[in-house]
This record gives structure tokens, sequence and C-alpha cells, in this order.
């Protein structure tokens, strides 16, 4: 999952393309490198190791200029995250940028070695361009060429090609790997996502899998697979370009666990109305379908499937309908039973999650009603798949660690359990989640007034190796999340647990130096987690609790109690995530990690 630029165009591009690549940074940061074609139609690359800054540095010393180049920002997953291993791969007269992953590379790469290609990285890439340039060499017709190779690929790509005999063209070609194509004034543009070409245009054609495009300053022209010309019409996106600043946080991430109170106030405002929910939130006609449906099948990955979990807690509380929520890498590849009148709901924060998409693309070929899309990514590949779609509104989440896409995500949820909870059992019940999410701004204003309490707590964590996380109910994908925040960005070893399976296993990690935090929302569930944090006391673990009920426990060396602000029953989620994502940053602040790009990581996954 890397990210890809290029740009042609009557003047010079080699900024545009470093502009462009800041932009992707997000989707991958271990290597970065640009090709551009000189005056004299010759390739000149340059690659460094680590962040676009680096490349920067790099691209003024070497003075490369030129009118048409391709970009890449590298998230490593064939081959360690070294120079050789950086894109562009460049093979006799060509240059390749490439997301994704090839499937058949070894095959591929055992038959250009036998006819004399050297390789020289450990990248599946780099086949592509000894492909293109075995094929340019036999063929003079580049077209047929780049289908033969196309058609050779097994698995996921987007490609940017340059070719020393095309001057002044970009070639792109993708399949199951999102690539669009900018469409500016004596300009055109390659990228991975919209976000990276606002600042340059506001027209773009997203490029369709298995299509090749030929890409000049001028104009562009599509053929199929099969070679048959294809009529687009560029579209013009609402986006605009919004450069997004720290403001005055020291992290991103930090920024972005603040603004979750505006995000959730401003979701509330725009869709509560007098009478309570607004009409089809979820889009046109929402209501009508949602009145119908039977069984909901959520899939989404990381923080996005911690969301769904909650909602499954949620929807068979309150209504008929069984849901069930799922890692989209493994319902993509599973038999799935598609009871009659079920909904598909795809949680997704970016919108371009490849598991995700494929997931999307499976059910939208299966017999399910409908198929939503809850998204932060306007025209992004999940929402322009979907036939509902929900945007959250939480604005660029740039900390790779997400936070208030979750809660957005969650809020949007509420509201679809508020609507599915009308045409269900309990028509009252809809009253009460309402009035519970009219205090939830209220709440989470106090909720941060502990972050100074949480600052201190991080510290006893520096030196930990492993945490554990419980909750019961809709607290445990909460504790989940936790954990996922904590390993995410303070490289912690940590788990999230339903309580009642600590005595099933992971009891046995418990020692005197393993924290334990107990998420205890008041309800009728609290009970039973103290008995199992009881369990861990005995044998000297250390204890956090969260919780906004009275206990009559004693606070120890060992016992530490977090009074939380009292809130409902269905807006702890919200609540409780909150002292969990400012516990990670300030433990993580403690560590010195890099917060807002934690190793190993990248914001979008766009492979499998
Ligand atoms: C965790 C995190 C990831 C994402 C996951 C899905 O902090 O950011 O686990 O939640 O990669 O991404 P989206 O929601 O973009 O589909």
């Amino acid at each position: 999952m890397c990210g890809i630029f290029g740009a042609v165009s009557s003047s010079k591009i080699q900024n545009s393309l470093i502009e462009g690549l800041m932009k992707l940074e997000y989707r991958g940061y271990d290597s970065a490198g640009i090709s551009v074609l000189s005056n004299t139609n010759k390739i000149k690359r340059i690659r460094c190791i680590g962040k676009v800054n680096e490349l920067k540095k790099q691209l003024k010393a070497s003075k490369i200029v030129g009118e048409c180049g391709i970009a890449h920002t590298r998230w490593a997953t064939h081959g360690e995250p070294n120079l050789k291993n950086s894109h562009p791969h460049n093979s006799n007269k060509i240059s390749i940028v490439h997301n994704g992953i090839i499937e058949n590379s070894d095959e591929l790469k055992a038959k250009l070695l036998k006819k004399g290609f050297k390789f020289s990285s450990d990248t599946d890439s780099e086949v592509i361009a000894h492909l293109l340039a075995d094929s340019f060499s036999k063929n003079n017709n580049t077209k047929n060429s780049i289908r033969s190779v196309v058609k050779q690929l097994e698995g996921s790509f987007a490609i940017g090609i340059l070719f020393e005999d095309m001057p002044d063209t970009i070639i792109a070609a993708c399949n199951g790997s999102p690539l669009l194509i900018g469409i500016g004034d004596n300009c055109n543009f390659i990228s991975s996502d919209l976000h990276a070409l606002t600042s340059k245009t506001k027209t773009y054609m997203p490029l369709n899998d298995y299509e090749i495009a030929f890409i000049k300053k001028n104009n562009v022209d599509l053929f199929s697979l099969t070679g048959k010309k294809i009529t687009r019409k560029a579209v013009k996106t609402k986006q605009k370009d919004k450069t997004v600043s720290k403001n005055g946080y020291k992290h991103f991430m930090q920024k972005e666990i603040h603004e979750q109170y505006d995000i959730v106030n401003d979701a509330i405002k725009s869709h509560i109305g007098a009478k309570g929910l607004l009409p089809n939130i979820f889009g046109p006609n929402s209501d009508n379908i949602l009145k119908t449906i039977k069984h909901i099948h959520f899939v989404a990955c990381g923080t996005s499937y911690n969301a769904a979990l909650v909602a499954k807690y949620w929807i068979e509380e309150v209504s008929d309908i069984m849901c069930t929520a799922e890692i989209a890498s493994e319902y993509r590849h599973r038999i799935t039973n598609i009871p009659k009148d079920t909904l598909f709901v795809a949680i997704s924060q970016s919108g371009e999650t490849a598991d995700t998409i494929y997931s999307l693309k499976k059910a939208k070929n299966s017999s399910y009603k409908s198929i939503l899309a809850i998204c932060n990514v306007p025209e992004s590949t999940i929402t322009r798949l979907s036939d509902l779609v929900y945007l959250t509104h939480a604005g660029p989440e740039i900390s790779v660690a997400s936070t208030k896409a979750f809660t957005s995500q969650l809020i949007a949820l509420l509201f679809l359990t508020m609507i599915l909870a009308k045409y269900s059992k309990n028509k009252t019940i809809g009253k009460s989640i309402l009035k519970q999410i009219k205090t939830l701004p209220t709440v989470l204003k106090k909720t941060f007034l502990l972050e100074k309490k949480i600052k201190e707590m991080a510290k006893n964590f520096k030196n930990k190796h492993h945490a554990l996380f419980l909750g019961r109910g809709a607290s445990y994908p909460i504790a989940l999340e936790a954990a996922l925040k904590l390993k995410e960005i303070t490289y912690i070893h940590a788990e999230g647990y339903a309580a009642g399976e600590l005595k099933h296993g992971p009891l046995a990690l418990v020692d005197k130096n393993l924290p334990v935090i107990g998420l205890m929302p008041e309800n009728n569930l609290v009970n039973q987690v103290l008995s199992n944090l009881a369990e861990v006391k005995a044998r000297q673990g250390l204890v956090y609790i969260f919780t906004n009920k009275k206990l009559k426990l004693k606070k120890n060396e060992k016992t530490k109690i977090i009074t939380m602000p009292s809130c409902g029953h269905f807006t702890a989620p919200l609540v409780y995530v909150i002292p969990m994502q400012l516990l990670s940053y300030y433990v993580a602040l403690q560590k010195k990690t890099n917060i807002d790009q934690p190793r190993n990581l990248a914001k979008s996954v766009t492979v499998e």
C-alpha cells in the first residue's frame, strides 16, 4: 500500500511530484523515489530510504528536472525497506512505480531470469519493469505490449510507467488498487487518491480495473484490456484543497483525539432535528430499505471492525435484527450464507482499504438487499461502489492510529441503531438513546478533564512489555480498540479480552508486572467484571478500573480507580474510548516513539 503520483505538463513537474508524494505519505513511508524524463528523453531516477522530505533534499541537490514524471512512496511488502527495493524500478528504457502485490511474481521472475534479465531488488514490482522492457523490445506497438504485460499479472496493481520511446507520456494501468487521473490545464496527473490531486485540479476520472491509460499533457487515451477505446467523462470533485495543520498540538493524534468533541457535536446537530433523527440520513430512500432489513453483515478492518462489533451489541439489544461483524480479510475469502433481506455494511475511514473493497465487490455480486458504506472519505472507492452512503465527516485523519474516525463511525452506528429500533421490537428505546446522545457532548467535555490524570498514569506504563484490557458487552470492543491503540503507537504488546474469557487462558499471563485495565461503565455487567478483576488481584496483577459506578473497592498500590463522568448505557463506548486513546498517546510520548507515523504501518492499507 504505497502512494503513486505522476505529472505530465508543459512546465517542470519535479516539485509537483514531491508535493503529491507528501500528501500520499500516509500510505507508506519506508522509502520514496521519482523518475522523470529529461529533455533528452532519458529516464532520471532518484530514490531514498525514509520520508519524502529526504527525497526533496536529494532532488534539489541533484538538479534533476523534467516535464513528465512518476513518483512513489513505499510501504514495504516484498523486500526490506532499503534503497534497492525503493521504487521506481527500471529496466532498459522503462521506469515503473507500483502499488499492490503481484501474486505470481516468483513465476514471472523465473521466466525473466531465464531470458537473461537481471534483478536488482527483492520486490514483486520489478518484474513489471522487466516484462515491459521485454515486451517493448519485441513489439513496436506500445499499446499491445502493455496489454500483453497486464494480462500476465495476477494480483492487485496500480502502475505508473515512463518509457523513453514515448516522450511526454505517462502510461497507467490498474486492477484492484485505486488510481485516479487528474485533468488539468496543459497538465495531467495520476494519483493514488483524490486528496493528493485537489491542489492541482478538481477534475478527475477514476481508472477502472483492467484499463490502460496513455496520459499526455493535453489528452488522455483510455483502452480496455482487449484494446477497445473507452470514452469516459471526467467529473468534478467537491473536495476542497485542505492543508491540514497540527493547530498548536504536538502531534496530529493529539489534535484528532481532541477534535472528537466537535465531530460528535456536529454529527448530532446535522442529523437530529426537533422530532428526532432526520429522514434518510443513510442515503436516498434508506429509511424504507432499513425498514425491511432482517439481518446485517458488517465488514471492516482494524479500528473500523471494532466499531462494527460495538454496533452488533447495540442493534441486537434493541431490535430483532441478527448482526454479524466480520474482519474483511476473512469475509472476502470465505463462503458466506446470506439470509433474505440482509444489509451489507462496509465501514472504513479511508474508503480505500483493499480487504474491505474486495469484500464489497463480493457483496455486490451476492444477494444482499442493499449495500451501505459508512466512510470518512467522499468519492473514495468504497463510497463509489455502495448503494447507500453515510459520510462520517470527521475531516482528514492524518495520524496513522485512528481515533476520531472511530467515534464518528460509532455515532453513525448509533443513529443506525435508533432507526432499526424504531422498526423493531422496542419502539421506545430510540427515545432513550436520543436522550443519551443529546447529553453526549457534555459528557465528552467532562471526560477530557481526565487528561492530566491519564498523563500521570501513563508514566507507569513506560517500562511495561505487556498490558491487558478487559470489558464486557459493548465495552469488549472498546477493550480491543484500547489494546490496538496501545500496541500501534507504543509497541507494547497489548490484548483486549472479553473479561469473562480471562479465566480461560490469559490469566496465566498475570503477574505483579502486568497492568490490567478494566472498562466498566455502569450497567448490569459491572459485578461480573469486578469478579474477573478480583482474579487478577489475587495473582498480584496491577488493576486500573475506569468506571462511572461508585464502587466500594479500596484503592491501593495495586488497584487504581479512575472515575469517569456518568453516561448513558448506549453512549458509553464513545466515552470510554477517549481515555484509552489518551493513555496510548501519553505512553507513546513517554516512550518517544513516532506517534503519528508508527513503525511498519501506513494509514491506508491498500494491499491484501
Ligand atoms: C488502527 C487503524 C487501522 C484501520 C484499518 C482500517 O488505528 O487505523 O486498524 O482502522 O486499517 O482502515 P479503514 O478504516 O480506512 O478501512
